[in-house]
């Protein structure tokens, strides 16, 4: 059994004050909660959002981390800068950082070496954009991100894929529940086959892209889908954690 993870991605919102406050909304929220909660936020917050998070289920996680394990990397953090902080999880490759900071698939195998090195839960995105979906070419994009992006890795079961479709990110569109369904099973069985006898089938594949209090049923219902990476809807508190309680 694969336990569901819901991760929220704040991307660059909320101060530290204003995560915090949004973490002690969410405790008494999502205490009963049977999956992994997982918030990634802004590295600045991280300090205030642990205080926050204490006695509570809520595990706390970054969104970057550099590959590097120290060094003249000016404006970067690494792993064990996080590590030190009690961080856990890291999200790696998301598209917004692919599209606008220059990640490549190389930069997210090496992050994502880095991360497991340091004892971190790497979360690592991929997926399409609209053009690609829409030329046929779904299948062909992420067999290259299968094949690139988790080069050297070991043990799978330390690790969790995000599947966003980009076009489903921050959009409203989200992919239907078959869908969702259908390119998570293929992203498993094609890992299976690249990554045979690395322990693939206990890793964890999270469906992220406009992924609400509203749809999540439909989408964690889904045999193949193991968790939500959830953009706006982490934002509200009672919206996350009706994520979080989707099995309620
Ligand atoms: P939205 O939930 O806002 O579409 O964002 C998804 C996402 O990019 C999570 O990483």
């Amino acid at each position: 059994m694969r336990k569901p993870i819901i991760a929220g991605n704040w991307k660059m919102n909320n101060t530290a004050s204003e995560g915090a406050e949004l973490v002690k909304a969410l405790k008494p929220l999502v205490k009963e909660a049977k999956c992994e909660v997982v918030v990634c936020v802004p590295a600045i917050d991280i300090p205030a959002v642990k205080k926050a998070i204490h006695g509570s289920k809520i595990r706390l996680g970054a969104q970057n981390v550099h590959f590097a394990e120290k060094g003249a990397y000016t404006g970067e953090i690494s792993a064990n800068m996080l590590k030190e902080y009690g961080v856990q999880y890291v999200i790696i490759g998301h598209s917004e950082r692919r599209a606008y900071f220059g990640e490549t698939d190389e930069t997210v195998n090496k992050r994502t070496l880095a991360a497991l090195a340091a004892g971190l839960t790497p979360i690592v995105c991929i997926g399409e954009s609209l053009e690609e979906r829409e030329g046929g070419l779904t299948e062909k994009v992420l067999d290259n991100q299968i094949a690139l992006d988790f080069q050297g890795i070991e043990d799978f079961s330390k690790i969790v894929i995000a599947y966003e479709p980009i076009w489903a990110i921050g959009t409203g569109r989200t992919a239907t529940d078959e869908q969702a369904n259908e390119t998570i099973g293929y992203i498993r069985k094609r890992m299976k086959k690249v990554y045979a006898g690395k322990n693939v089938g206990k890793m964890r594949i999270q469906y992220g892209g406009s992924m609400n209090a509203k749809n999540c049923k439909g989408l964690m219902a889904q045999p193949e889908i193991d968790g939500g990476l959830i953009g706006g809807a982490s934002l509200k508190p009672a919206d996350f954690a009706a994520i979080v309680n989707f099995d309620k």
